[in-house]
């Protein structure tokens, strides 16, 4: 297969690659590009510049199309996961344009990084050089072929696998290649496995380790260790600053009470991973507010956490009634307001705006629709709270 660098030399592509950044950012569209400019593969091209200036997470100047980034490992993540997945050899399973394998060449001394897609692989061979990585054995083919696992000498092996980008339901099936036979394979070569999976998904037929990665408060990965890999069922690490929460720490009973000075939202990634009560064990004084598709903890002391997303003071509430609640809203100069909780998500701009019409308030509000409508004020973030 013909790529782009057998066409283009690397000073080429780079000039061609930022006139092309800049035609799109005046906002000259690609069937008018293609017109004037003439050249070879000038569809990938215009879709590598489009990646360029979508992308603020990949800080070389590496080469992904707008599909690649889509499904590129965050680095903040991909170097956790090599931290934790450090070991002599490793193999990373589908490794398109190679950002979880650049990460893992930082901490291991040999990574095979597998790919199907021979473009993808052209590209990961070439983001290497460019970042004058020298430790990976780029091998273009099926992951599931005997041959390419015969040659495999690893201690660990780690696969990001595709998954459909729209699905209403997440299943271990779905997912491309076949997960089943893929540690069916590979347990011959080693027991050491990390899978990465879509946190949705309803179940795990396998014994493993369920690990949900945050990244600054919001659920961002699943990623499932099985053999020596597993050290507890389930936990939660927060990135950047690493703490971790699992089943294995004191577990506090869940007392439920209506609102106090301050409420707190719980990182999302505790509630998936169903870890409230051990977080509970590590707060002060929280009791459960509310529980449902997040989770809102109430104190009147202030908490400070990283597991806490976003905290609150609580000011008011009062019944679902549109007038109530302008009245409600009036009374404290409100002039713009969020909204969360049970709102149909294609109704939140038509109920914000038809709220917002009826104030002219200067104070910015959260209105939380639970079974009441609770009126609070964001805190700072309180993560950084001292
Ligand atoms: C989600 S992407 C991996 C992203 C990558 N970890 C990163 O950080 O950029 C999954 C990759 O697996 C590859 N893939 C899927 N099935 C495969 C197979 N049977 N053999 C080799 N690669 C495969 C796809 O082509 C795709 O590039």
């Amino acid at each position: 297969m013909k790529t782009i660098f057998d066409i283009y030399s690397m000073d080429e592509l780079e000039t061609v690659l930022e006139q092309l950044i800049n035609l799109i950012k005046n906002g000259i569209s690609a069937d008018l590009i293609k017109k004037k400019m003439k050249l070879e593969m000038i569809d990938e091209l215009i879709d590598i510049a489009k990646a360029r200036i979508k992308n603020n997470k990949i800080s070389e100047k590496l080469f992904y199309t707008t599909s690649d980034l889509r499904f590129a490992t965050p680095e903040i993540v991909a170097d956790y996961r090599a931290k934790r997945l450090k070991c002599n050899a490793i193999a990373d399973l589908g490794c398109s344009v190679g950002l979880q394998s650049f990460a893992f060449a930082k901490k291991c001394k040999k990574v095979y990084a597998i790919e199907l897609d021979e473009k993808k692989i052209a590209y990961a061979k070439k983001n290497a050089d460019i970042l004058g990585i020298k430790n990976i054995e780029f091998i273009h083919g099926d992951i599931l072929d005997k041959k390419i696992i015969e040659k495999l000498d690893v201690d660990v092996v780690f696969c990001d696998p595709e998954r459909l980008p729209a699905e209403t339901e997440r299943t271990i099936e779905t997912i491309q290649p076949n997960i089943k036979k893929l540690m069916e394979l590979y347990s011959k070569i080693t027991k050491n496995i990390c899978i990465e999976l879509p946190p949705q998904i309803k179940s795990i037929p396998f014994d493993c380790e369920k690990e949900y990665l945050s990244v600054d408060g919001a659920l961002n990965r699943l990623d499932v260790y099985l053999g020596s890999l597993k050290t507890s069922e389930i936990s939660v690490v927060t990135l950047p600053t690493e703490n971790i929460i699992t089943d294995r720490m004191p577990s506090c009973d869940v007392n439920k009470s209506g609102a106090k000075k301050f409420l707190y939202e719980v990182d999302a990634a505790i509630t998936k991973a169903g870890l409230l009560k051990q977080l509970l064990c590590s707060l002060k004084a929280p009791e459960v507010f509310y529980e449902g598709k997040f989770t809102l903890l109430t104190s009147d002391k202030k908490e400070k956490s990283p597991f806490i997303r976003n905290s609150y003071e609580y000011i008011n509430s009062c019944i679902d009634d549109h007038l109530t609640i302008i009245k409600m809203l009036r009374k404290y100069d409100a002039g713009s307001i969020q909204l969360r909780g049970k709102i149909d998500e294609k109704q939140y701009w038509r109920l914000k705006n038809k709220i917002e019409n009826s104030i002219t308030g200067k104070n910015e509000f959260v209105l939380f629709f639970l079974e009441n409508v609770v009126l609070c004020k964001k805190l700072r973030d309180d993560r950084k709270i001292n």
